[in-house]
């Protein structure tokens, strides 16, 4: 069985396509998970796509992929400068955890400047639209392949 990582997608992700695309474009979540499905058979991994609206939810998410992931991927959306459940689910991590925004949240409002998230992330990866998603499972391939 290929070693899976997890993309993770917090509030309103499920939304994208008619969500504000002058910011984060026309791809839907469906869209962009064909596109890493197919990368990931390439590479030899396996990614599993997940979004919720809920912070617990993405929390529960987190400590269940201790035991059956090699990595995350996530896009917390708004939780991103809001949650500390999620930064302390993410530390419990002991494989790599990427941070990714389709925009790019320092040339926008500035409560969006602060991320609670990036203490636990390896690396960050934003304001490259939907490409972002596949530029961070390269980046993971990377982290996660000998
Ligand atoms: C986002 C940026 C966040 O500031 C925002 O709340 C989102 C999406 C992004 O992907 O650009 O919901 O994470």
């Amino acid at each position: 069985m290929p070693a899976k990582i997890l993309f993770l997608n917090g509030s309103n992700l499920n939304m994208l396509g008619v969500r504000e695309p002058h910011i984060y474009g026309h791809d839907t979540l469906a869209d962009i998970d064909k596109r890493l499905q197919a990368r990931a058979t390439a590479l030899g991994l396996a990614v599993e796509m997940h979004q919720s609206n809920h912070e617990g939810d993405l929390v529960t998410m987190i400590q269940e992929a201790r035991t059956t992931c090699v990595g995350i991927v996530i896009n917390p959306a708004a939780y991103t400068h809001t949650s500390v459940a999620v930064l302390d689910a993410l530390l419990m991590c002991d494989f790599p955890v990427i941070e990714l925004h389709l925009s790019n949240p320092h040339r926008r409002d500035a409560f969006r400047h602060h991320s609670f998230v990036s203490q636990a992330a390896k690396g960050i990866i934003c304001g490259f639209g939907a490409h972002g998603y596949e530029l961070a499972l390269e980046a993971m391939a990377k982290l996660v392949t000998k």
